[in-house]
């Protein structure tokens, strides 16, 4: 008995785990577990057992039963998804159950930033993902050859001036050409630069820009506005910071930080020790670029910013992988 009980035990075990499709994991319940299955055999001998011996063993082979059972379902479940080709379809089978996905979180994220923006006066305006050189660098006030260029790892076309954008802020130019002053607009977009594929890197995500433009605007809006843009997109207490920074067409320029909702500016792996995580950059806008959009920097004054909304979406949700956002896979959409 005891010899025989094992023998069953280890062999069906493995094979249970190993099978590759649904069919032949059906032969294998049948062999294990039909009504003259190995097991069901093993009960029958029982009557030969000492009286006391019986109900040990009935236990044992009751218990093997019963988890059987539980992976031949579990792995029935597992096999399911994969198509197997029997022949013959069923068409009386119920439906398996729609569950919806959720939406990427990328798309709902684009829209709450920019809804928070137009509840506080901004409009929308949409540019080109297609660009001159001119409207990506130049009017921006990055030279030909300046090494602000470097920053930006750029997909140019070939055969032309033109290139994938490498983020949202030509749109600032392409409104201020085309109408007078004040602006007060936000341009969401996909960028594109020439990075290799890694947890924090894709070739291809969006962003978010903004301007504003008008008489007298100064730090303190820019401030106000981004402020109250970080309490209203974060839950809970947000601290803010501004640090001084570089950007060609901003000047003075700064990234904003928002205190690490993790450990509460203590510094954790989260912020890299730092205690603080940067969402965004800004600046007041460059009177250069003023100058090549016809707009006088003596009257006007205004500020621009600009965020990677992955990166939003990553921190609202706690996601510490590009890559979850493009992979389409049902586990991930679920959660949202
Ligand atoms: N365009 C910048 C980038 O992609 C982000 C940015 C920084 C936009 C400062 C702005 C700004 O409008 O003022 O790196």
């Amino acid at each position: 008995m005891e010899q025989e009980f094992r023998k069953i035990e280890t062999e069906s075990r493995t094979l249970v785990r190993e099978t590759s499709g649904v069919k032949e994991l059906e032969e294998l319940r049948v062999k294990y577990l039909g009504r003259k299955g190995a097991l069901n055999l093993l009960l029958k001998k029982m009557g030969a057992l000492d009286p006391d011996e019986r109900p040990v063993w009935g236990k044992k082979i009751n218990a093997l039963k019963r988890e059987l059972e539980d992976t031949i379902r579990s792995r029935r479940e597992e096999l399911s998804g994969q198509t197997e080709d029997t022949g013959n379809f069923d068409p009386t089978l119920p439906p398996e159950l729609f569950r919806h996905p959720g939406r990427n979180p990328v798309i709902s994220v684009l829209e709450e930033v920019s809804d928070i923006f137009v509840s506080m006066g901004f409009g929308i305006a949409y540019g080109p993902d297609i660009e001159t050189d001119y409207y990506n660098f130049t009017a921006l006030n990055f030279p030909e050859g300046h090494p602000a260029r470097d920053m930006h790892d750029t997909f140019y076309i070939k055969g032309s001036d033109r290139l994938l954008r490498t983020h949202t802020s030509p749109v600032q130019v392409r409104v201020m050409e085309k109408q007078p002053p004040p602006y007060q607009f936000i341009a969401p977009g996909k960028c594109y630069r020439r990075d290799t594929i890694d947890a924090s890197h894709l070739p291809s995500f969006h962003q978010v820009e903004g301007l504003m433009v008008d008489k007298d605007i100064s730090f303190a809006h820019l401030k106000g506005v981004l402020d109250e843009f970080a309490r209203r997109f974060f839950p809970g207490e947000t601290v803010t910071r501004f640090r001084p920074s570089f950007f060609p067409f901003t000047e003075p320029s700064a990234e904003m930080d928002i205190r690490c909702t993790i450990c509460s500016g203590g510094g954790c792996s989260s912020c890299s020790g730092k205690g603080f995580i940067e969402i965004l950059g800004a600046g007041m806008v460059d009177p250069e670029v003023f100058r090549h959009c016809g707009v006088d920097p003596d009257k006007w004054q205004g500020f621009a910013f600009g965020m990677g909304i992955e990166r939003m979406a990553m921190l609202k949700y706690g996601i510490s992988d590009l890559r979850y956002f493009f992979q389409n896979h049902r586990s991930f959409l679920e959660q949202f």
